[in-house]
This record gives C-alpha cells, sequence and structure tokens, in this order.
C-alpha cells in the first residue's frame, strides 16, 4: 500500500496557500469587443468518494469515459443537487474534524470533462484566458493534457492563460473538483456545504494591447455638483463619456459637473474605455462614500442604511443562481422599500453587482471568510485568521475581491469576511485594501476592538444596546487608544432583526432609534432567504426540507430557513412587515386637527416621483377617494397638508382616512403605481360602536343533558356550545393559552434562558385541563366557570364565561379570566378556540389585514375588510408554527362560499377587537408538524380568539420580545357575539 511519507508536503487540496497558476485578479465586466466563449453547459462527470482515488487519465483526448463511472452533469452546478452525493446543512460546527489545513480522507471528488470546439471566428494571435467565477472549494485544471494549475477559494474568480494550449476543435478541458480543501477552513459560513463548479466557466480572449486591468475612480463633489472622473489602465488608451463630452486619456482626471450616483437614484453614465487592443463599455456611477466626523456619508450625506442580508441561493440550483433571480431579488428589494444589501458572507456573482449599479442599493460587499467553527475551542485556538500560514489566502481573498469588484459605483464597503474572531490576518487583509482602495470604507465585526474597521458593528444587539450606543453611553474598551477609535465609529447593525419562521418582531422600535440616534446608520436584517431544498414525500407530494432531511450526522436544523422571502421567493409577512418599518415616506395626521403630516425619510430624493391618493372608507366601505397634492419636501423634512373632508351623511360604522404614496411613473424596478408608503388616520368624529351587551331575549333552559338559550343548545355537564340556530359546533369556545411555538419561541439552543417555549412545556403549557366548576343559569344568563390549569402545578386561571341570547340565532359571550397562583412564563395567548364544520372554508373581515401580524409584527396591518380562504390564511412556514393571527379584528364571518354569501358564522368583538385565526388543523397538530406535508386538513375549520398573544421577538438569534409585549397573565375580559348566517 502507497503511504505519504511524514514529511512529504501536503498534497494541494490541504495547502493553506490560495493555489498555483493562475493569473493576478482583475476587474470583471460582463460585455466588451474582446471574443468570449461561455463553456456552460451538459459536461462529462464522475464522483469518487475520496480526492485520490481515482485516476487522472480523464484528462487526456482519447479517454475512456468508463459508462458505469461517468455520467453527465449541468454546469454551472452543484453535483450534490444532481442527484450525486447530498447536501449538507450546519451553521457553525465544521461537519468534518477539525485538523486545519487537514481535511477527511472521505473528500467526494468530482471529475468534470468538457470537449469544445472554438468558434470559428475565435481571433487568431493575442492570448485566451480560462476563467472560473466560482468553484467549491478547490480544483486542479488542465486543458488538453496540459495542467494549468489549483486554485481554491470558492467565491472568486481564477483565470489561466491558456492561449497557445487552444486548438481549433476537440479541446479537452478537465476540471477536478475536492469539496474539502485548506479553503474549507475559510469557508464556515452558516449555509448548505454545496461542492462543485456553480458558477460560469468562460473562455475570453485578451487581444493584444487590451487591459490587463483597469480602476475607474469615479468621485463626486458635493460642493461644487462636479463628478471627478479617472480610469486607471495597465495598458494607455482613452476613455470617453459622450453624454458628458468627455474625452480623456487613461490617468488623466476630468472634473464636469453631473448627477450624483445614490442608490435612490441610481444614475449611470455609458462611457467606453477604449486601447488599441479592446473597447470595454464604462457604466460610471459618480459617487464619493467614506466616513467623516463619525458618520459614513454619500455625497456629502450622511445615510440611513435599510438593509438586508443576502446568500445566494435558489432551492433547485443552490448557488448557482442566474441572471433574471439575480434581478428578481433586486427588484423585490426595491418593491420593499430596502436600499442595501450585504452580500453575507463572499462576494456574489459578479453581475449582481452590475443589477445593484443599475437598479440602485448600496452593497457591503464582503470576502469568502469565515472561521466561525473555531469558537468552540478556548480563545478560538487554531483560528486561521491567526495563523500565518494562512494569511496569503486571506490576502489572496480580499485581493480577488476588490480587484473584482471595484468598479462598481454600488459597492461603497468592503467586508473582511464574518466571523472569525481576531487575528492578524484580518489586519493583512485591511491594510492591503485601503492601501489598494482608499476611497471605500472597510468593515469588519467580529473584533470587538474594531481595530481594522471603519464602523461599529454589532449583530443582533437588542433595542437597549444599540439605544446605549446611540447615545455614545455603551460600557468603554479598557485601551484608552482602542475606545477612542471605537467611539470615532458610526454604528451598524451589520445582522439583526433574525427572520426565522414567523416574525422578526420589534422592527418598528429598531426603526425609531435608528431614525433617533445619528450615530446609528441602520441595519441590515438576517437575512433575505430561506434556504429550503425541495424534496418528496413517499407519495410525491412536494416541500422544502432543511438540516437533517439529508441524512446529516451533524446538522443545524431549520435555522437554514431565516429568511424574508420563502424558498420560492414569496414574500413571508416578515418582509411585508419590513416594508412598511422603513417607507422611506411616513403619513400620519390628526383627524381634529384635519391634518395629514408627510415627513420625506429619503436621504436625497424629494417627494416628486411619487403621487399621493387618500381614500375614506366606513367600516371598510370606500365613500370617497381622490387626489392628494403635496408640496415639495427636501429629505428629512415634514409638510402638512389639509385632511380631505370626511362625506357628508351618516354612513354607518367607523371613518377611517388612507393615504397613499405611489409611484407616478415607471421606474426599472417597479410600475407605476407601486405603492411606496401608506398611512392611516382614524376619524374621531366617527368611532367605532362595538356590538351592545344587548337586552338578553331569552332565558336560559335545562333540558336533561342540556341547557338552552333560544336556539342554542348546551351540554350541561362541560357548558359548551354544541349548536346555534341549526349550526353545529364541533368543539364550542373553550379557554385556550397554548400556541404552535414560533422558532423564535423556541429560541437558541446555544444559549440558557432564551428558550420560552422549553419554559412554556415544563410549566404544561401544552397539556392544559379544564375543570367544569358550575353551569347554571344566572338569571337570563347562562354562567360557564371553569379553572384551567396544567397538571402538577398550582398557577390557574379561573374563567368565568357569561352566554345570553341577543337575537335570532344570536349569542353573546363575555369571558372574565383571571389568574391565580404563581405565574413565572408569560402566556402564549390568551382566548377562546372552537371548532366548526369545515365546509366553512371561506373567511371575510374588518380589522387588520390583508396579512397576518402579532403584537410586534403589527405595522402593515391596515385597517379595511378582507377576505380570504381558510387555506390562503395559513403562512406556510418551512417549519410549521404558529401562524396566520389577524389583528385587531372587529368581526368576522366564516362561510361555506366566498363573498358574503352562504351559510356560516358571523363573530363580532366586543369593545375590545380580537386577534382571529382560522385553520384546518388544531395547534396540537400545528406543533406536532415538522414539514409542511404533516398538516392534512381534518374536519374542523379551528377558529381562535384571542384577547391578545405573546409578541414574537427575534430570539432565534437575538433578543425576545420587549416588555411591552409580553402577555403577563393579568385579569381580562372580552366579549363576543356569535351570529348564525343563513344563506344570503
Ligand atoms: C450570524 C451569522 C450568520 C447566521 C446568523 C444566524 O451569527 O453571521 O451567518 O449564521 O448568525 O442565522
Amino acid at each position: 500500500m502507497d503511504t505519504r511519507p511524514k514529511d512529504a508536503p501536503l498534497p494541494y487540496y490541504e495547502q493553506p496557500s490560495p493555489g498555483t497558476g493562475s493569473l493576478p485578479a482583475r476587474a470583471w465586466y460582463a460585455t466588451s469587443d474582446a471574443a468570449r466563449h461561455d463553456l456552460g453547459g451538459t459536461w462529462d462527470f464522475r464522483l469518487s468518494p475520496t480526492a485520490e482515488g481515482a485516476d487522472t487519465g480523464f484528462i487526456a483526448d482519447d479517454a475512456d469515459l468508463t459508462p458505469n463511472e461517468w455520467t453527465r452533469i449541468t454546469v454551472p452546478g452543484h453535483w450534490v443537487l444532481q442527484g450525486h452525493g447530498a447536501p449538507a446543512y450546519t451553521n457553525v460546527s465544521y461537519p468534518f474534524p477539525v485538523d486545519p489545513p487537514r481535511v477527511p480522507t472521505e473528500n467526494p471528488t468530482g471529475d468534470h470533462r468538457h470537449v469544445f470546439d472554438l468558434p470559428a471566428d475565435w481571433p487568431a494571435g493575442g492570448e485566451s484566458v480560462l476563467r472560473f467565477e466560482g468553484v467549491e472549494s478547490c480544483a486542479r485544471v488542465w486543458l488538453n493534457g496540459t495542467e494549468l494549475g489549483t486554485f481554491q477559494g470558492s467565491r472568486l474568480p481564477h483565470e489561466f492563460a491558456v492561449g497557445p494550449l487552444l486548438r481549433p476543435t476537440g479541446n479537452v478541458l478537465a476540471v477536478r473538483v475536492h469539496q474539502w480543501s485548506a479553503g474549507s477552513y475559510l469557508e464556515d459560513q452558516d449555509m448548505w456545504w454545496l461542492p462543485g463548479i456553480f458558477r460560469d466557466v468562460t473562455l475570453l480572449h485578451r487581444p493584444e494591447h487590451s487591459p490587463a486591468d483597469f480602476f475607474t475612480h469615479a468621485g463626486y463633489d458635493h460642493t461644487t455638483g462636479e463628478g471627478v472622473l479617472r480610469v486607471e489602465s495597465g495598458t494607455p488608451g482613452t476613455v470617453t463619456v459622450p453624454e458628458l463630452g468627455i474625452e480623456i486619456a487613461t490617468g488623466e482626471e476630468v472634473r464636469v459637473p453631473a448627477e450624483p450616483w445614490s442608490a435612490e437614484h441610481p444614475r449611470l453614465y455609458t462611457g467606453e474605455l477604449a486601447t488599441p487592443g479592446e473597447r470595454i463599455p464604462l457604466r460610471i456611477g459618480f459617487r464619493t462614500v467614506g466616513v467623516r466626523d463619525g458618520l459614513f456619508r454619500a455625497n456629502g450625506k450622511p445615510i440611513l442604511f435599510r438593509g438586508v442580508n443576502r446568500h445566494e441561493f435558489h432551492p433547485d440550483t443552490g448557488r448557482a443562481v442566474d441572471e433574471a433571480t439575480m434581478r428578481a431579488d433586486i427588484e423585490l428589494m426595491k418593491r420593499h422599500n430596502i436600499n442595501a444589501v450585504r452580500t453575507s458572507h463572499y462576494p456574489p456573482h459578479p453581475a449582481f453587482l452590475d443589477l445593484c449599479d443599475e437598479l440602485g442599493l448600496w452593497v457591503i460587499d464582503e470576502a469568502d471568510l469565515e472561521t466561525h467553527g473555531f469558537c468552540y475551542f478556548p480563545d478560538w485556538r487554531g483560528n486561521p485568521v491567526a495563523d500565518d500560514r494562512f494569511v496569503p489566502a486571506l490576502l489572496d481573498r480580499a485581493q480577488r475581491m476588490v480587484e473584482r469588484d471595484k468598479n462598481h459605483p454600488s459597492v461603497v464597503i468592503w467586508s473582511l469576511g464574518n466571523e472569525c474572531g481576531a487575528g492578524h490576518g484580518l489586519g493583512a487583509m485591511a491594510a492591503w485594501i485601503r492601501e489598494r482602495d482608499p476611497s471605500r470604507a472597510v468593515h469588519y465585526e467580529n473584533d470587538p476592538t474594531y481595530r481594522d474597521s471603519d464602523f461599529y458593528s454589532r449583530m443582533y444587539a437588542s433595542h437597549e444596546e444599540v439605544e446605549r450606543i446611540g447615545r455614545r453611553a455603551e460600557e468603554p474598551l479598557e485601551d484608552p487608544e482602542l475606545e477612542a477609535h471605537r467611539a470615532s465609529l458610526p454604528f451598524l447593525l451589520c445582522e439583526y432583526a433574525h427572520a426565522m419562521g414567523n416574525g422578526p418582531g420589534g422592527l418598528s422600535e429598531y426603526q425609531r432609534l435608528f431614525e433617533t440616534y445619528e450615530r446609528c446608520q441602520g441595519g441590515f436584517v438576517w437575512e433575505w432567504i430561506d434556504h429550503g431544498l425541495p424534496v418528496q414525500t413517499a407519495d410525491g407530494e412536494p416541500y422544502f426540507g432543511y438540516g437533517g432531511d439529508f441524512g446529516e450526522e451533524l446538522h443545524d436544523g431549520n435555522f437554514v430557513c431565516d429568511g424574508l422571502v420563502f424558498p420560492d421567493r414569496t414574500p413571508s409577512p416578515g418582509l411585508i412587515e419590513y416594508k412598511k418599518v422603513i417607507e422611506p415616506v411616513t403619513i400620519s395626521g390628526d383627524s381634529a386637527e384635519r391634518t395629514i403630516t408627510i415627513r420625506n425619510g429619503y436621504d436625497f430624493l424629494g417627494l416628486g416621483h411619487l403621487s399621493f391618493g387618500w381614500r375614506y372608507e366606513a367600516e371598510g366601505v370606500l365613500l370617497a377617494s381622490g387626489e392628494l397634492a403635496v408640496p415639495e419636501v427636501v429629505p428629512g423634512a415634514t409638510a402638512q397638508v389639509p385632511l380631505p373632508e370626511p362625506p357628508a351623511g351618516d354612513a354607518a360604522g367607523e371613518g377611517i382616512w388612507t393615504v397613499t404614496a405611489a409611484l407616478a411613473a415607471d421606474a426599472a424596478w417597479a410600475p407605476a403605481g407601486h405603492e411606496v408608503a401608506w398611512g392611516q388616520i382614524v376619524d374621531s368624529a366617527r368611532p367605532r360602536v362595538a356590538p351592545s351587551a344587548g337586552a338578553p331575549t331569552v332565558a336560559a333552559r335545562r333540558e336533561g343533558t342540556t341547557w338552552t338559550l333560544g336556539s342554542a343548545v348546551f351540554d350541561a355537564a362541560s357548558g359548551e356550545l354544541r349548536s346555534l340556530g341549526g349550526l353545529t359546533l364541533h368543539r364550542g369556545p373553550v379557554l385556550d393559552l397554548w400556541r404552535a411555538p414560533t422558532d423564535n419561541d423556541e429560541g437558541m439552543a446555544w444559549e440558557e434562558g432564551t428558550r420560552l417555549a422549553q419554559r412554556w412545556r415544563e410549566l404544561g403549557l401544552h397539556r392544559i385541563r379544564h375543570r367544569v366548576d358550575a353551569v347554571g343559569a344566572d338569571g337570563d344568563t347562562l354562567t360557564v366557570r371553569t379553572r384551567v390549569a396544567p397538571a402538577a402545578t398550582d398557577a390557574g386561571l379561573l374563567a368565568v364565561h357569561r352566554w345570553t341570547a341577543t337575537g335570532e340565532g344570536e349569542l353573546r359571550l363575555e369571558v372574565e379570566v383571571t389568574p391565580e397562583g404563581d405565574w413565572r412564563v408569560p402566556l402564549p395567548r390568551l382566548g377562546v378556540r372552537l371548532g366548526l364544520p369545515a365546509g366553512l372554508g371561506h373567511v371575510r373581515w374588518y380589522g387588520g389585514g390583508p396579512g397576518e401580524a402579532y403584537p410586534d409584527t403589527r405595522a402593515a396591518a391596515r385597517t379595511g375588510r378582507w377576505e380570504a380562504t381558510v387555506d390562503g390564511l395559513h403562512t406556510p412556514y418551512v417549519r410549521p408554527q404558529e401562524n396566520g393571527a389577524r389583528i385587531d379584528v372587529r368581526w368576522a364571518e366564516l362561510r361555506e362560499r366566498p363573498g358574503a354569501q352562504g351559510p356560516g358564522l358571523r363573530l363580532t368583538a366586543g369593545e375590545r377587537p380580537l386577534m382571529f385565526t382560522a385553520r384546518r388543523w388544531s395547534t396540537e397538530e400545528l406543533d406536532a408538524a415538522a414539514h409542511t406535508p404533516d398538516l392534512t386538513p381534518g374536519d374542523t375549520v379551528w377558529v381562535h380568539l384571542d384577547a391578545d398573544q405573546h409578541g414574537i421577538g427575534t430570539q432565534s438569534c437575538g433578543p425576545g420580545p420587549l416588555p411591552q409585549y409580553h402577555l403577563t397573565p393579568a385579569p381580562v375580559t372580552f366579549s363576543v357575539v356569535l351570529r348564525v348566517l343563513g344563506e344570503d
């Protein structure tokens, strides 16, 4: 048996150095007049279980591709998503023994082979380079039998000079890709491990006298309104920008009056760099950014990041993301008022940045670097960012990112990477970046001294901590010099509001802090998309899987599903909420004062691109509407405009104005009419009138084992309502406390004290019992007294249900709840649940909508009349959990048919509007489900009417709900009128 001598050099895939043979990094650009040939398509492929198990015969022209070893694969793509091996998910842990730079012998290795002809018009002369945009995690490359080199750095470009090796036809490109390499230690990002050639492979002609590289410096002098342009190019040439009359030599600087670029107004000028060998289109955005006087400024003004962290993800293709998907992401972001992206935690496909330039997003471009798994060892022992052997690789990662992306106006901050602790390797990266590109700021979060960062950056800090930092009252660092440095920095939440499952809660309060404290320049929600992968049940039902669904021995479950959009990019309620919370225009008002206040929260834009409209509704019925004339308002300022007169007459019901701001003309990312912001103003002259307690119409009567109240029949033993006016209830309203814990209720596995759901379960809130203390008539009222509590505790809730008949087929229920005993936890919910026949599948309601809302996720709920099916009320979180509540519901109807048709039941809240939920499975079934197919409709529509629920918070990674959103057990009374609806 061959064994490697003890002191033999490590194989290339275990070398901490970045590789051999590739060309220096240079700027990426989408087009030029130089020839290029896309090599993507169907390639030959063979998977081996180890790095060295297979021979390299496949590099030869006449290689024998044995059919049962070799198959076909799509490039770009990941083999584990194409039927070879399996994806695996871990958050922090390395899925292999930690012994850098060594990797396991079990090292899935994909041999890729592609035979191609040169396009007939491929130019003679010049050079040609073979470019890989992304290969995970290590590759060895051959062309026509000659080895070109090896590389690591998965999300970074690598080029090889291949000119002399090319043939007109029958070129054999062979690429061996190892899943694990020394580079894997630098790529411990929280995501699926997905090996493969997952970004484009291109052959690029490099004509003689074409620039080896170029660097566009396009600043904006806000004091003069001039753009300042200089393009450096290895090969001298000419730079033209016809629209600005610019024609200069490379290296020469010119100043001309120009419009600045910003994320709000992404003004790009079309130019060209012409050298004797190549003409390269330029897209120039003039802007100057950087930290000055403690604030990050663009074109002289501090800006507020309304950001999101974006991983590259598509459920079918993993991190192989096509341009249509990239564009769809940016359009969705822009439509939801997001103005910034952190490319967590690696440089994205380069075309994404072109789209950010064009559509307008501020970008924090982050190096492909994370060594989080070392945090488990004392003082991060062995951390590669503190290991000299890895410094060349770290520098290589910084360089490849900066050189590739330096010409994008959208990129305003370079980030050294994510969660690597501290180490001199990071300092080396920062120093190199500052030297090469002093025109941008540098970000790094995970070293509490911030010695290498231009930002004081935190993740998941509580509101309280953000406020403290906003007031400059944070705990000082011990070292006075480092303290002085940190104190001089603007503050960012590079991650906050963990969008896992239902939530995140508390967004509005964060936003208020950002608006209040100048030092707080906003944040980036974690994260954009749920990385759920499609799977099927045994009988073919599709659903999204997560960690543990692919045979992983070590995994982090559904922590990979924590995005603002579902895996299929449907916006989740969290995104709708975020849109409202960060809207750049805020609309408020006062009906008594007859004014609307409009605040311009943009950093640069006026309001001229928006058209304002108003509607007046009485109990959700439109009575009048019109356009609203709003004067120009500069950023940061407010204007008052008169509130339109409420329509005359005495239409019944609560009066509300809704004022909207919409795009006046088509934008590149949304059509005219797209709503940007809205506000509602309640008419104090026309308040809601809650149903009165009314005079009971009949007396309660005992008949055998039942009680009756008019057409209502109750079970005399349980006190539960069995039927009302011919409608049979599967379950009468009973007090209810439990909700299927959300990911935020479950808290953080690694942090004691955050797991509220565990405390709920310990107390037994999921197995509550109802003791019936009394059922009896009390005058015209049927009174049912219960005590509701789980086993083994003396804490309980006393509930008094008072039923009266208030009309034909109509009952009023008042519930009075008094807690007793020692309650040490907030309640999940407090309300009643009832079971109705499954046929009542259509819902209309008046209250908060159209989407779900909870006490601390309710900014986007607007009061109106809404309609949905019971199925449509459900939010399909990848891991099923509490969802779908509608807030502040004044009344709801459940019917057999859509519209105000068909028999059904109307529920009208008393003084206190209620939270309303209807679903086809019980809370217990929802709680037990791990994946969406585990939920199957039964014969019951379960309806919840809650006086309140506990807030949502963001404790799956971060703080729980703010204290004001805790549902602390306390005496409460609420009421509801139930009325049976006949055929209309
Ligand atoms: C952060 C990390 C992210 C992600 C997030 C939790 O600590 O930077 O990559 O893991 O937590 O989802």
